[in-house]
């Protein structure tokens, strides 16, 4: 035997298991993430010995462009960009629009806080989307696509550009496609960063050149897209998946996930929970599953308190909710959304109103402005949510903040200004509770909203070692070395320093 060999134990056979094997992978279904960290994306060849470019060669030679959409509308796929409509269906509509030239577009603005699932595939695989594009161009009848992609992922468009050169290096993206006469060229547009450029029509009024302001639909895209020409707009991860679905057939697409909602969903699992990472997993699976199962639960022991899905326009759901199926669905049944992938766990420790309230921070941050619902609903939204975790809320605040969402769900110009409430509105509904104590006891019972909370030092726990003194930044705490100091309430920031560095838990925050 080589001397240099490890002798491994009898009773231990398998030192380092399979990923596959792991608590976090085990229960994921791979589609869209299928070659993410596995190839080398800026090698073409490596995405073609995975299957890659076989889905466009089979419909380049042996179907016609509707075929394809016949087989996208069976496999049942559901934009992955938020909204869930039928992706066939979509494709369908822009092939009967008669107008030429159409385009084809992939929103990979990719806006939501905490989220990064459409990057890492652009980063990771960007030659699937690039070959869903093409097909989606070949079943339309297109020859132009744009990539839609925000400026701050400079490794993704970097990927792109290499992915997009290699492609037309190999006669697989340009003039004349694997020699069958279709053609399809591919531009990248970087976006500058506002969250509104992922709505549809605001993406294409940028790439346009115009300001990035959303106009009310109809005419849909489909009909009047692009410098007012069919388009069809698809989100990364929908690209993503169409080559897999066209190569391997509808009904192995719709043998995962559930009827109503075929396939996988991609997640960046993000928050108080011990796994954080992009999971993709068989629609249907359950919030346990995920977050108990795949993300190995909420660190320190902690209670798990709620779990924020579809973004800063989606909305949480409470423990008594875990045992939703994920899917389009089943989500806005239970109060959230499924949203384009975003999914925040938060444990005992988190205010809901202060939660609600930063969501609410960005959303109305990022209103474009352009209808008046949601520019001025959006503040005064805040406003109200403001003043409850200062400590200065009323029941008055309460009723504004329903009327207002109201308002802004019926009035409001896109899904921007209607769904900006989302969050405020499925916070009340299962934490109606915690608004409660902020309004009338000015109370918060987290602990968390500084003008409902004091610090106070417990006089038999302090050593007086100074050690809070010399860390506080308002000079609040006073008192001498081996006496018990004492917290000036006036002049305390509430920033809890003291607490986290006195040795002795002797503060303690009410
Ligand atoms: C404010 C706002 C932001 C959006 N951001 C995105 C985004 O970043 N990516 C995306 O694919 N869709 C986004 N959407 C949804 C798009 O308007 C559109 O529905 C989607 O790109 C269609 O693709 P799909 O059918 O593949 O889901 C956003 C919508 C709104 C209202």
């Amino acid at each position: 035997m080589d001397q240099t060999q490890t002798v491994l134990p009898a009773n231990k056979p398998q030192v380092i298991p399979p990923y596959t094997k792991l608590p976090f992978y085990r229960k994921q279904v791979r589609i869209a993430l299928k070659n993410c960290g596995i190839i080398d994306p800026e090698n073409i060849n490596e995405y073609i010995a995975r299957d890659g470019y076989r889905a466009l060669a089979k419909a380049l030679t042996e179907l016609e462009p509707d075929d394809v959409i016949e087989i996208m509308k069976d496999s049942g796929l559901r934009g992955r960009g938020g909204a869930g409509f039928a992706t066939g269906i979509k494709w369908e509509f822009c092939r009967r629009s008669r107008l030429t030239p159409k385009y084809v577009i992939c929103n990979a603005d990719e806006g939501d806080p905490g989220a990064f699932m459409d990057r890492s595939i652009l980063e990771g695989d960007p030659l699937s989307v690039i070959e869903g594009m093409t097909l989606a161009g070949y079943a339309i009848g297109s020859a132009e696509g744009y990539i839609y992609c925000r400026a701050e992922y400079p490794l993704a468009i970097d990927h792109l550009n290499t992915a997009i050169a290699q492609a037309e290096e190999y006669g697989l993206l340009g003039e004349d496609i694997l020699g069958s006469g279709y053609s399809f060229h591919l531009y990248i547009k970087e976006g500058a960063g506002a969250f509104v450029c992922g709505e549809e029509t605001a993406l294409m009024a940028s790439i346009e050149g115009r300001r990035g302001e959303p106009r009310p639909r109809p005419p849909f895209p489909a009909v009047a897209g692009l410098w007012l020409h069919p388009s069809n707009v698809n989100n990364v991860k929908s690209y993503a998946m169409s080559p897999q679905i066209v190569l391997n057939g509808a009904d192995w697409f719709t043998g995962i996930g559930t009827p109503k909602s075929p396939g996988t969903a991609i997640f960046a699992l993000t928050g108080k929970i011990n796994h954080t990472g992009l999971i993709e997993v068989p629609m249907g699976i359950s919030l346990n599953e995920i977050i108990f199962d795949i993300g190995g639960g909420v660190p320190e022991g902690k209670q798990f308190k709620a779990v924020q899905t579809g973004g800063p326009l989606g909305g949480c759901l409470p423990a008594a909710a875990l045992d939703t199926p994920v899917d389009f669905d089943s989500l806005v049944e239970a109060g959230a959304t499924m949203g384009s992938g975003g999914m925040i766990v938060v444990d005992e420790d988190t205010c809901m109103v202060e939660f609600a309230r930063y969501f609410l921070t960005f959303a109305s941050a990022e209103s474009c402005g352009k209808c008046v619902p949601c520019r001025i609903g959006g503040q005064r939204l805040l406003e109200a949510l403001t003043r409850i975790t200062e400590g200065n809320g009323t029941p008055q605040d309460l009723e504004d903040i329903r009327y207002i969402s109201r308002n802004m769900r019926e009035a409001s110009l896109c899904a921007l200004g209607q769904l900006t409430p989302g969050p405020v509105m499925a916070a009340l509904r299962f934490f109606d509770e915690e608004f409660a104590a902020h309004i009338y006891e000015k109370k918060c019972p987290a602990k968390v909203c500084k003008g409902l909370i004091t610090y106070t030092i417990i006089a038999e726990k302090c050593e007086g070692c100074m050690v809070c003194i010399r860390n506080c930044s308002s000079d609040a705490i006073i008192g001498s070395k081996r006496e018990p100091h004492v917290i000036d309430i006036e002049r305390c920031s509430r920033c809890g320093i003291c607490a986290t560095v006195c040795k002795f838990d002797a503060v303690v925050v009410e």
